[in-house]
């Protein structure tokens, strides 16, 4: 039986006392940071707590590197390619180090919890005062003390407590667009993904926590709330017993929460997708008509060696059955084109799966080696190039399924929410339910409402429409 999950306040003692330090060491008028984030939503979600906190330690915050007391990357290890990003531009900050030597520069996020990469760093790159790893947020007011008074560099990495620290002040980027996450770490070892390695176990937030905070959110104006967690479907574990609930449950309990607002949530794990969660979906007011459900692959041999704990028949059964109960129904999902072993063969189910479900667009990725990973261990005969070829095909023909689908939307009218402008003049970006981009002519003024839109025309995968 897994064990409850502790929670805890945040040991804020640390935060005036940085807020003091850096009143003598800021190089302008107030301490200033810079903030990059790669990789998902969690990371995104897991910087506005960064940004959160530093806020309450009297930063403000700059797009320009040059002016920071303060530089962190958030980092991603999901693909090699986040990685190399991150080596690279990490690289690019020693000679910004010698210029201001009084500069902070740290680096958290899932890259951090893997030891080879943290040893490197720590080797590599000796002007890095500070990394921490994904279970390190609610320190870091201390860390930074530690670091501006001691002058000492630091690795806190491991990811081993389980603790959900509730109080950790956020600081959105949106003010109308907001992440909540409800869950932490994965418990489901696909054995390509780094994730449950570099983000432990799978832990829940208590409900109503979760509730006050959607409530909070809805009180706030925002409209488009997306709740957060590697496997949404089996939200629950670590609960203690009066409080157990479903995924389904907890997001039939949101929706209840009076309020103009779309409730959206990734990602979705089909062996856990279960017919209460899309009868709730059907039935309810606020959750919008998208699923994004990554089925990864579309052969079943493939899928067992993935260790996904499903296969295409029941996948397409949750489909049939979505489609069934969910008018306008948008799927998206992710592919991974080239897992270790994969034949052209396999990779035709996955054309063929690609085909029959009819999605409205797909996040395709090559396979991408993980150290430490079963995957990693396991016989790749096909080559990179080979992989690329396949990886076109699988882009040319959602490229004209894409297209389609929205050809079939046009003279239809349907509810929107303007997002923001898009470069070209006095055109506006909006998004549908079902989590398709809309352009449509207006004045920014109309940013983070919702409006109703006639779709007039649509080129490849991008629809036009006019307020109505
Ligand atoms: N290589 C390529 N893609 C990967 N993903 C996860 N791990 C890897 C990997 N090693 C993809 C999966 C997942 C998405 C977030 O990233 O498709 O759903
Ligand atoms: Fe990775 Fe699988 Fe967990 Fe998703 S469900 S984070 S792909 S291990």
């Amino acid at each position: 039986m897994q064990k409850v999950n502790e929670i805890k306040n945040m040991d804020c003692d640390f935060i005036p006392l940085v807020a003091q330090v850096m009143e003598i060491r800021k190089r302008g008028d107030v301490p200033l940071a810079y903030i990059r984030t790669y990789g998902c939503q969690q990371n995104v979600a897991d910087s506005e707590q960064v940004k959160g906190l530093l806020s309450q330690m009297g930063y403000e915050f700059t797009d320009k590197p040059d002016d920071a007391d303060f530089i962190l990357f958030n980092t991603c290890a999901v693909r090699e390619h986040a990685e190399d990003r991150v080596f690279g531009n990490v690289g690019a900050l020693k000679a910004l180090k010698r210029k201001h030597p009084s500069i902070l520069i740290a680096l958290c996020g899932c890259m951090m919890e893997q030891e080879h990469i943290a040893n490197r760093i720590y080797k590599s790159f000796p002007f890095v005062g500070l990394v921490f790893g994904t279970n390190y947020i609610h320190e870091l007011p201390q860390l930074l003390y530690n670091c501006l008074v001691n002058g000492k560099r630091l690795v806190v990495r491991g990811n081993k407590d389980t603790t959900i620290y509730e109080n950790i002040p956020t600081r959105r980027d949106g003010t109308f667009k907001g992440w909540l996450p409800i869950m932490y770490g994965c418990d489901n070892f696909c054995t390509y993904c780094i994730v449950p390695h570099v983000r432990g176990r799978e832990r829940s937030r208590n409900p109503e926590n979760i509730l006050e905070e959607a409530k909070q959110l809805i009180a706030n104006g925002y409209k488009d709330i997306t709740l957060l967690g590697q496997n949404v479907n089996s939200y629950g574990k670590g609960l203690p017993q009066e409080n157990k609930m479903t995924f389904a449950q907890l997001i039939g309990e949101i929706d209840k929460l009076e309020g103009d607002y779309w409730l959206r949530f990734m990602t979705s794990h089909p062996k856990d997708c279960s017919k209460e969660l899309i009868d709730t979906i059907a039935q309810s007011k606020h959750i919008s008509t998208h699923l994004h459900l990554p089925f990864q692959s579309g052969s079943d041999r493939i899928l067992k060696q993935m260790n996904r704990h499903y296969d295409r028949a029941k996948y397409l059964e949750i489909v049939r059955y979505a489609k069934e109960k969910i008018p306008n129904l948008s799927l998206t999902s992710d592919i991974i084109v080239g897992f270790p072993g994969e034949t052209y063969e396999d990779f035709k189910e996955t054309l063929s799966l690609v085909k029959e479900v009819g999605f409205t667009s797909l996040f395709t990725f090559i396979y991408s080696p993980r150290e430490g990973t079963p995957a990693a261990k396991m016989d790749d005969p096909v080559s990179y190039q080979e992989k690329n070829k396949w990886f076109q095909e699988l882009l040319a023909l959602q490229e004209s399924i894409s297209a389609e689908r929205c050809a079939s939307m046009v003279g239809n009218s349907c509810k929107v929410l303007v997002e923001g402008v898009t470069g070209k003049e006095n055109i506006l970006q909006t998004r549908t339910s079902g989590n398709i981009i809309v352009e449509v002519e207006g004045d920014s003024s109309l940013i983070g409402t919702f409006q109703n839109v006639e779709i007039t025309s649509a080129r490849n995968w991008i629809l036009k429409g006019k307020i109505i």
